[in-house]
């Protein structure tokens, strides 16, 4: 916690976990090694509180992305608990794991959406992932209450006039957009974004931002993003954990830090 011991020496640290009821989240001595590689994450412990946005930085291959996927179990952590939404995924079955997944939307830095089809058929998948049937697949066979649900979440991400327009027509922005909507109609209640804007360009990764910003504070979402933007990092997220060496370097209230003690944390 080297950058932020300054600030911590003057005042008593905030609280940076949370009570057991309110977290969304919550890693406790997560460690991951890949076969014939370095420790990747040692003894990493945060927690997230529900509705608040976290987020994790670190430089290029620090685990920001290992640790999101360890956390829904995509990878498979080598020792330390994880509680997600109230479950420990290391201990679910299959098809248990899959209902907690669907409570979580990824989204990555590429939107991975189907390229020759609407906007609206792609966000109709994510009733898939809820186990919306096959008929969620295209949009023209989906049932009127599920394309009903598909345009509205369109509209929260400011896309309705989008229905029709195919993914690879679509600006970079507007894909990332069509992607958060996908994860509405998921019914995500708590968002990992990997990276989300780094692939657009400085006006659309702000529209994407303010976008979280929006559905965090309107529809109560807990959004924890990873991102190498430090001005991202420090207006968007209530809080910040750092990792660097596999291991959690800064945990402080995004307010406690500045562009300075993040630079120094990069070195
Ligand atoms: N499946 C894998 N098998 C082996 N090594 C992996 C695997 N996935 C990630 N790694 C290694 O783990 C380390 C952490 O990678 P990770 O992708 O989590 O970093 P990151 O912080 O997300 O980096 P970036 O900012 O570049 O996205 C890297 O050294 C990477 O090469
Ligand atoms: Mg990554």
């Amino acid at each position: 916690m080297v950058a932020v011991a300054a600030a911590r020496a003057e005042a008593p640290p905030a609280p940076v976990t949370c009570a057991a009821g309110t977290a969304e989240l919550r890693v406790d001595g997560l460690s991951k090694r890949f076969a014939g590689g370095a420790a990747v994450l040692s003894d990493v412990s945060f927690a997230v509180a529900r509705g608040e946005t976290v987020a994790l930085l670190g430089a290029n291959g620090a685990g920001k992305s290992t640790l999101l996927r360890c956390c829904l179990r995509l990878i498979e952590p080598d020792a330390g608990r994880i509680r997600l939404l109230g479950s420990d995924p290391r201990a679910l079955k299959a098809a248990e794991l899959r209902r907690l997944r669907a409570r979580v939307g990824f989204i990555f830095q590429r939107h991975n959406l189907v390229p020759r089809l609407p906007a609206l058929s792609n966000v109709l998948h994510g009733a898939l992932a809820r186990g919306g049937g096959m008929r969620a697949w295209f949009h023209e066979a989906a049932p009127r209450a599920l394309r009903t649900e598909a345009l509205e979440c369109l509209d929260r991400v400011g896309l309705a006039a989008f229905a029709e327009h195919r993914a690879d027509r679509l600006s970079g922005g507007q894909s990332q957009r069509v992607a958060v909507a996908r994860a509405l109609m998921q019914r995500a209640e708590m968002l990992f974004a990997d990276e989300p804007v780094a692939s657009l360009d400085p006006a659309a990764g702000e529209e994407v931002m303010e976008l979280f910003r929006d559905l965090v504070r309107r529809a109560g979402l807990t959004l924890v993003f990873t991102t190498h933007n430090l001005r991202h990092a420090l207006d968007y997220a209530d809080r910040i954990v750092a990792l660097r060496g596999g291991r959690v370097e800064i945990d402080a209230p995004s307010r406690e830090l500045d562009q300075g003690a993040l630079r120094a944390f990069y070195g």
